[in-house]
């Protein structure tokens, strides 16, 4: 083997050449620290997030061909690159050149909020549109699958998109063979006829057109070097690894001779993520590269061979060829393969993951294994001593030696037989998502009848998810030869397959019983779509199917993606032509944000001597600290020091709110993440090295407390409960003539920004200042702790936020913390200090929503109107206070939501508990509280025989009224918003064609719920509503302005440029704003609370007036002068250019001792409707269509405000659907990353969805009459989560379940699946509770 010199690669057209490359660097880190692109973001390093996505572009001097493809660039080893082009964001288009028409539109049509996803998913498209000019819808939601944007909702990334798309007219996707377009929905008149009033927020016409002849050429170099280059192994030695790339079969068979237990890496997507994860290492790797013999696919007359080194996609692509030339009944395994490969993770790992890879990875959740596995595949194999075949059976999978490759073998091709006429294939999975999530349990089933009869002559079934790896029920499978196809034998299936596969209780991964109800669903499923297809072949005994029962194997309905947006402009007479407030601006970070120019805390270059910090964190959720020993992190090269308590003595506390909290814990741990040292080293890598090699020794402590109720069982508590009390309720439920009593729990939520938790800290070597550049929302606070931490005044500490990469509450207080830290180790050794956190570090540090119970007792009458009502509220704080009382407090005066009852007594808790401290989280208490009243609301319609919207409507605050803490209420534009949500969702037409539905369909259900809103905006004190600007003009006539506000995605600083344009009149192009910082304005709020443009806007305002005022003798002066001539003249007259301007807060109390106050300014009204559709024998849920309408009041930027309501309705979808949270009964988190937590992805989005604001009012006194929309949306999700609900209820009642239905938040596929109680959830083993120790504990 030849020690090649050097690797080469282009990036962006450039050649790169590395002589001494580390084979464990990953592309991500090497663009962002070596080649210093920083538009290729990094989001959670495991494949999972779609962040780091380039193209990656290859010549195949064979077919003569050039290939791109998106690629994850966090798991692409940079040795595997060698004679690749990469492209990055970087490369496609900039600010400075020519910014590329998918940068572009991306931005115009304000796809990107944060913009921290925004390079992904841009290079997404980009590799789509290189590869498709013209791609279809399907091609376009397919290739972002792997992106995730935790803050638009998506809708706007898929508009910006469809305008490449070839037809817009006709969906593309036809259900019965007719066009959605013609058909409407469930026969029902199409949205835009009833609503005609649409206007778009972008302009089509202004885009640049798509010219394939721009984009950059892939390199001749690299075409020459493939050509004619001969083809030699490749070595690359690092420090601890070595890279071995084979470039033909026999040097592969020599490399892996050579050395036997060295992974043959293809993807990396799986032995990348168990090297970072689970600390695995490798000395030696192999990686073949262009090696005809494993790149190749045959059909013959009864197989298809796929070579081990296609790509998944590559695979997929040829199932689709051969599926269309071979006759139906050849094909039925390729479709089931087919099937699964399209919701196989997201494209970019299908890209990068082979066959091979996947095969011999035998995860336990593998979705192709437990089909090839039935399908009595071959594995083709190869060494130096020879070739040898081994079937892919339950033995190869469990690796029995006998049956397992060989340390020295190579897996070459497998071989996939042709399906016969009476043989019938299909695959099954469910997920806690549709898409990009891996599978709680899937299956492969295949059946083989002889000719023309339905007696079971062949009988294979396999499952995933339930044991260490793909399990085969091989001997129930045994037991069945023989048997007719009918109900007895489902019935014996069922029962065998039971007994052979099982799950003990405390079986890894958790929802035991789920899985176990899943396992026979699949089977039933099975039954049911063979049954369906020989009755059409005609054997003689075969069952007819009831009509009923055939929507148990169809998939779910989807219609292609739409979507309306109304809303008016307000129309002011006096209004300036260019005067910018009430357009939909584009967000100005916009195009920056995807052309990835847009700096975010980490992008910031290296300072010089630069050292890197990294925590060492509690691992026991209650324990005393006997012993930390040091010393071997220490002696680690490149270790610096590692800061602990010891170094912190006397600034080791800082108070928060009104809790002192500890910066680092030596003595005692009160929950699994907290900050025990840190680790300082001259780079990351040796950081985390060497905090892995901190060994801290704990003994457990008693009571270890992680849920509500334990906290309740031991008196837990932060301080006493609040309560707010109006009318008297004991009285009233003397009069009620109904009284129900109820609970429901509510499930956390991670705050998932994108940018993880970010600081450098840069001491400035003169009269102890310090520079602390840091991802928060709370700039002072930072400066306050760090300030403290380093015992200086407040005016040596200097705090800079330019932007954030989202943040939803989540980055102030352990923010700070962190910072206090860093800063203390940048200070000690005088040198700037960085910390940027991994995902699965921040998510285990960083707390979340708070998780609730809440507790309720409604007294009411037969018509529905709800009389007395009293309630407990009870939130999991963790460990430390925080803000845990503000949020039971905000829960508390938010609960009755769009309510009025007349008698009401709600007490809170916030409990202490083991968990990391909970924190603020957009919404902060109201979905919770929100959702409590909600559900209490729709089992008193239950109890009433009514509709839940008829109960919604009949308790509403109608006109004007009081709170329970009696602040006058008018609820005129509330009332508007729900009818306007009945009549634009045809709301009584879909209900009727929904039970229409139901009744046709006994395994589908449909379900439709509207629910309103009333969110209060306000910050309960005047002090913390006060807001300062800064603005200059400046002699040229340019300003400069500044607030205190933090843009971290919501467009802050695009509605402020908007003020300063109208105030002063001048265009939005001659105003600038450079970031936040504490030095430009002291003293600021935090950045939440929905309030931020309104507060920091009415204080920019104020700014310029003041500089208007001053101003006017000489504008009056010179009234056709330009701002030029006006700054001149002011300066020669010696009139400050210069303003200052303040907002003092809005008038706002709150007493708790009384219970009453005005705590909040204004209310967002608002209405959702979504409707629906599950599978009741999976759990799998569809959001079919969702139509909001919301009270904005007059909107400053109606495109800003609009993805304001989607994103928060998206993240509360997420909260009430499929984000869920799994703990051990140790307290540790399980879910620390995208691969085990799901947010929402572009699958979950409603496919139809319809936005409309209420026409502009001028009511509030806030800045322009604008509301601030940051939060409410949120809430808005469970309309969502009562659809579910409905249609669960449509399905119970169905079997008979009349019973009261509880349904816990969030509504995952398992608690969706469990609620639909049909004869195999009876059917399954159910462990007694106390008898296993479950994997996971409900938080
Ligand atoms: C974010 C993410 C999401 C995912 N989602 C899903 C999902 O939804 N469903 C699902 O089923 N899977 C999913 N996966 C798993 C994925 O399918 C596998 O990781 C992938 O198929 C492995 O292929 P690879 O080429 O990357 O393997 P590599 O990581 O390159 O190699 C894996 C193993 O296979 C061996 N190997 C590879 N090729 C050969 C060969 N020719 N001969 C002998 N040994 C070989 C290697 O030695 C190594 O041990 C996901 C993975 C990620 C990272
Ligand atoms: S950072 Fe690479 S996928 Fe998330
Ligand atoms: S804009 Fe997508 S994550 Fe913020």
């Amino acid at each position: 083997m030849d020690r090649a010199a050097e690797l080469l690669f282009y990036v962006n057209g450039r050649k790169v050449i590395e002589k001494n490359v580390d084979p464990e660097t990953m592309l991500l880190p090497y663009l962002r620290k070596k080649l210093r692109l920083t538009g290729t973001k990094y989001g959670c390093g495991t494949g999972g997030c779609g962040a780091c996505t380039v193209m990656i572009s290859r010549y195949n001097p064979t077919i003569k061909r050039i290939s791109h493809h998106a690629a994850n660039a966090c798991l692409i080893p940079i040795c595997s690159l060698y004679g690749a082009a990469v492209t990055t964001i970087e490369g496609i288009g900039s600010t400075k050149a020519r910014i590329h028409p998918v940068q572009e539109r991306i931005a115009k049509c304000h796809g990107t909020q944060c913009g921290f996803c925004t390079p992904g998913m841009v290079m997404s498209i980009y590799t789509l549109l290189r590869n498709h000019p013209e791609p279809s819808l399907e091609q376009l939601i397919d290739a972002l699958g792997g992106n995730l944007c935790r803050c638009t909702g998506y809708r706007p990334i898929i508009d910006a998109c469809k305008t490449f798309c070839k037809t817009s007219g006709c969906c593309q996707s036809r259900e019965n063979g007719v066009c959605y377009l013609d058909q409407g929905i469930n026969e029902l008149p199409e949205f835009e006829e009833v609503n005609k009033i649409s206007l778009k927020l972008f302009s089509e016409e202004e885009f640049l057109p798509l010219d394939p002849t721009q984009e950059l050429i892939f390199p001749p170099e690299l075409m020459i070097m493939a050509e004619k280059q001969p083809q030699r192994t490749r070595i690359f030695g690092g420090d601890r690894m070595t890279w071995i790339s084979p470039t033909t079969l026999t040097a592969l068979l020599e490399a892996k001779f050579k050395y036997p237990q060295a992974p043959v890496v293809m993807g990396n997507t799986s032995v990348g993520p168990e090297m970072k994860l689970k600390g695995v290492f490798h000395p030696v790797i192999i990686s073949p590269d262009g090696i005809e013999e494993l790149n190749f696919a045959n059909c013959s007359h009864n197989e298809l061979t796929l070579g081990a080194g296609l790509s998944l996609t590559q695979v997929q692509y040829i199932l689709g060829e051969v599926i269309q030339n071979l006759p139906e009944e050849k094909t039925r395994m390729y479709c089931a393969l087919l099937k699964h490969l399209t919701t196989l993770a997201g494209s970019q790992i299908r890209n990068m993951a082979s066959l091979g890879g996947h095969i011999v990875s035998r995860h336990l959740d593998s979705d192709l294994n437990p089909l090839l596995a039935v399908g009595n595949c071959t594995l083709n194999l190869l060494s130096k001593k020879g070739k040898r075949q081994v079937p892919l059976n339950e033995e190869f999978l469990r690796r029995c030696p006998s049956a397992d490759l060989k340390p020295e073998e190579i897996l070459i091709s497998v071989k996939i037989l042709h399906s016969r006429k009476w043989e019938f294939v299909s695959g099954f999975r469910q997920a806690q998502r549709q898409q990009n999530a891996l599978a709680v349990v899937n299956s492969g089933m295949r059946v083989f009848f002889g000719e023309g009869g339905d007696i079971i002559r062949e009988l294979s079934i396999s499952y995933g998810g339930v044991g260490p790896t793909t399990v085969c029920a091989k001997n129930s499978c045994r037991k069945l030869i023989g048997r007719p196809w009918n109900e007895e034998m489902l019935d014996a299936a069922c029962r065998l397959v039971l007994d052979e596969v099982t799950l003990p209780g405390s079986a890894p991964g958790g929802r035991v019983e789920f899985k176990r109800t899943l396992i026979v669903s699949f089977l039933f499923k099975f039954y049911l779509e063979v049954s369906q297809i020989l009755k059409r072949m005609g054997p003689v005994r075969s069952p007819g199917l009831a009509d009923k029962c055939k929507s148990a194997f169809e998939d779910l309905h989807s219609r292609h993606h739409c979507s309306t947006l109304k809303y008016e402009q307000n129309v002011d007479s006096k209004k300036h032509p260019q005067d910018p407030i009430g357009q939909p601006i584009m967000h100005l970070s916009g195009i920056k944000h995807a052309t990835g120019e847009a700096i975010y805390c980490d992008d910031m270059p290296t300072v010089d001597r630069e050292l890197f910090l990294s925590f060492v964190t509690s691992s026991r959720a209650h324990a005393k600290i006997v012993s930390i020993d040091l010393s071997e992190a220490l002696s680690l090269p490149g270790v610096v020091d590692i800061v602990t308590e010891e170094h912190l003595r006397g600034v080791n506390s800082f108070c928060i709110l009104t809790e002192p909290e500890k910066l680092l814990r030596t003595e005692e741990v009160s929950c699994v993440g907290q900050l025990v040292c840190a680790v300082i080293a001259e780079s990351e890598v040796q950081a985390k090295q060497a905090a892995k090699r901190v060994k801290v020794v704990y003994q457990d402590l008693q009571p270890l407390i992680l849920t509500i109720e334990e906290a309740i069982q031991h008196n837990s508590f932060f301080e006493t409960e609040r309560k707010l009390e109006y009318g008297n309720v004991d009285e009233a439920f003397k009069v009620v003539d109904h009284i129900l009593e109820g609970e429901i729990h509510i499930g956390g939520q991670e705050h998932f920004y994108m940018e993880t938790q970010s600081m450098l800290v840069v001491p400035k070597g003169e009269d102890q200042e310090i520079d602390v550049y840091v991802s928060t929302q709370f700039p002072k606070y930072i400066q306050d702790i760090v300030a403290s931490t380093l015992k200086l005044p407040a005016n040596k500490v200097m705090c800079h936020v330019k932007r954030v990469g989202g943040a939803f509450g989540g980055k102030t207080y352990k923010t700070g913390i962190m910072a206090a830290i860093t800063a203390f180790a940048a200070n000690k050794h005088g040198r700037a200090v960085r910390c940027v956190l991994e995902r699965g570090e921040d998510m285990l540090i960083t707390g979340g929503r708070h998780p609730y119970l809440g507790k309720y007792k409604a007294g009411f009458m037969n018509d529905g109107r709800i009389l007395a009502l009293d309630m407990q509220h009870y939130s999991n704080g963790g460990a430390s206070l925080d803000e845990s009382l503000l949020v039971i407090e905000m829960g508390l005066l938010k609960m009755e939501n769009a309510y009025k009852f007349p008698n009401l007594r709600c007490r809170a808790w916030a409990c202490r508990t083991n968990l990391p401290s909970n924190t603020a989280l957009r919404g902060f208490g109201f979905p919770q509280a929100g959702l409590i009243t909600e559900s209490c609301i729709t089992e008193v319609a239950a109890r009433c025989g009514l509709a839940p919207e008829k109960v919604r409507m009949i308790n509403m605050y109608k006109e004007i009224d009081q709170t329970p803490y009696k602040q006058e209420i008018n609820a005129k534009n509330l009332i508007q918003c729900w009818k306007e949500c009945m009549d634009m969702s045809s709301y009584s037409l879909r209900k009727a064609a929904v039970e229409k539905f139901n009744s046709e369909n006994y395994w589908k259900k449909k379900g439709l719920a509207v629910v309103p809103l009333k969110f209060p905006v306000g910050l309960g004190s005047v002090a913390a509503g006060q807001a300062a600007a800064l603005v200059h003009i400046y002699l040229d006539g340019s300003v400069l302005v500044t607030h205190g506000g933090i843009e971290m995605g919501q467009g802050v600083h695009t509605k402020m440029i908007q003020v300063v344009s109208r105030e002063l009149r001048l265009p939005m192009s001659s105003i600038h704003l450079r970031g936040t910082s504490t030095e430009t304005v002291p003293n600021t709020n935090i950045s939440g609370g929905s309030t931020v443009a309104d507060l920091n806007g009415l204080a920019v305002k104020d700014a310029c007036q003041t500089l208007l005022k001053r101003l006017e003798p000489i504008i009056s002066k010179n009234p056709q002068g330009t701002w030029k001539d006006w700054a001149q003249a002011a300066f020669d007259e010696s009139i400050s250019l210069s303003a200052t301007g303040y907002f003092r807060g809005y008038e706002s109390n709150m007493s708790w001792e009384t219970g009453e106050g005005h705590p909040f300014e204004y209310f967002v009204y608002g209405a959702a409707c979504s409707e629906v559709e599950i599978d009741c024998l999976t759990g799998a849920h569809k959001n079919i269509r969702t139509d909001m309408v919301m009270d904005v009041g007059c909107s400053i930027n109606p495109a800003l405000d609009i993805g304001q309501i989607e994103g928060a309705f998206t993240q509360g979808v997420g909260l009430y659907t499929v984000e869920e949270l799994h703990y051990s009964p140790q307290g540790v988190l399980y879910t620390r990353g995208p691969n085990q937590y799901k947010i929402p992805a572009i699958c979950d989005m409603p496919t139809e969805l319809h936005i409309s604001l209420l026409p502009p009012s001028q009511s509030s006194n806030t800045l322009y009459s604008s509301k601030g929309l940051g939060e409410s949306g949120i809430f808005l999700g469970c309309s969502v989560f009562f659809a579910i609900h409905d249609a669960v209820n449509a399905a119970r009642q169905e079997r008979g379940l009349f019973g009261p239905l509880k349904l816990n938040s969030p509504l995952t596929p398992e608690k969706i699946r469990m609620a639909c109680e049909d004869k195999f959830t009876k059917m399954i083993p159910k462990d007694k509770p106390g008898s296993y120790v479950p994997w996971n504990v409900p938080i």
